[in-house]
């Protein structure tokens, strides 16, 4: 069983309408649809935006489906030249840009109880994207996506971010999706079209993208599916 979280309908409702043999059943608020892709068996939810929701589904999912893999997909503003509008951003690991103790001493991101700012994703998995995100010839990077609960969409801020963790694209999720994954030892990986550039220009841009790049998305999870 492979487990797909995307945190908004239109991130998920491609992949949902193109599973075969579907059951539906909600578990903490959530929906979750199982069925059948290229012959894999597969669960999708949809969490809602943000860490608590991403937790939320992720650790139910888990304790209900047992999933062997966790992936999130969706969009993210990017943090990197190399990344544009309509690329594709791969996590090779994932920080909480959000999570700050350093006034006790402790680096910006650290999870303490954990002792972790950096959640490593599924190499296999990883490998898999890239395969995918070339077989529909798409530029693809992997590398660190920083996860909070703040829609990026200032200069200085992305910045920081960028510097602090050197990380590659921003949302508010996959880090939320990986630290549960990390805990329950589920193997995950997450996978972003960039929707904006993290900006000033970002609450212009990401409404105009935002249905292009979850499409992409779509596209390299469908791929992804047919690899695995
Ligand atoms: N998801 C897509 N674009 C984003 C942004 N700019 N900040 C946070 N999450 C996002």
């Amino acid at each position: 069983m492979i487990g797909i979280i995307c945190a908004m309908k239109i991130e998920a409702d491609a992949i949902r309408a193109s599973l075969l043999d579907t059951t539906t059943e909600t578990v903490s608020g959530v929906e979750f649809t199982r069925g059948t892709l290229h012959g894999k068996e597969v669960v999708i939810a949809v969490c809602g935006i943000g860490k608590v929701f991403a937790a939320i589904c992720t650790e139910a999912m888990i304790l209900k489906y047992a999933p062997a893999l966790i992936i999130n997909s969706g969009v993210a503003g990017t943090l990197t030249d190399a990344l544009s509008i309509g690329d594709i951003a791969i996590a090779k690991t994932l920080v909480q840009h959000d999570m700050d103790t350093s006034p006790l001493g402790d680096p910006v991101g650290l999870i303490s109880g954990i002792n972790k700012i950096h959640f490593e994703a599924d190499e296999k998995a990883v490998a898999a994207f890239e395969a995918a995100v070339s077989e529909i010839g798409a530029n693809g990077v992997v590398g660190t996506i920083a996860s909070g609960d703040q829609f990026m969409s200032d200069t200085e801020k992305k910045c920081i971010i960028r510097d602090r963790f050197n990380a590659i694209a921003c949302e508010m999720e996959g880090a939320a999706i990986a630290h549960v994954a990390y805990v329950n030892n589920v193997p995950f990986a997450v996978l972003r079209a960039i929707s904006d550039s993290a900006s000033g220009d970002a609450q212009m841009e990401y409404p105009k993208f935002v249905a292009m790049a979850s499409e992409r998305s779509h596209k390299i999870i469908d791929t992804f599916i047919k690899l695995w």
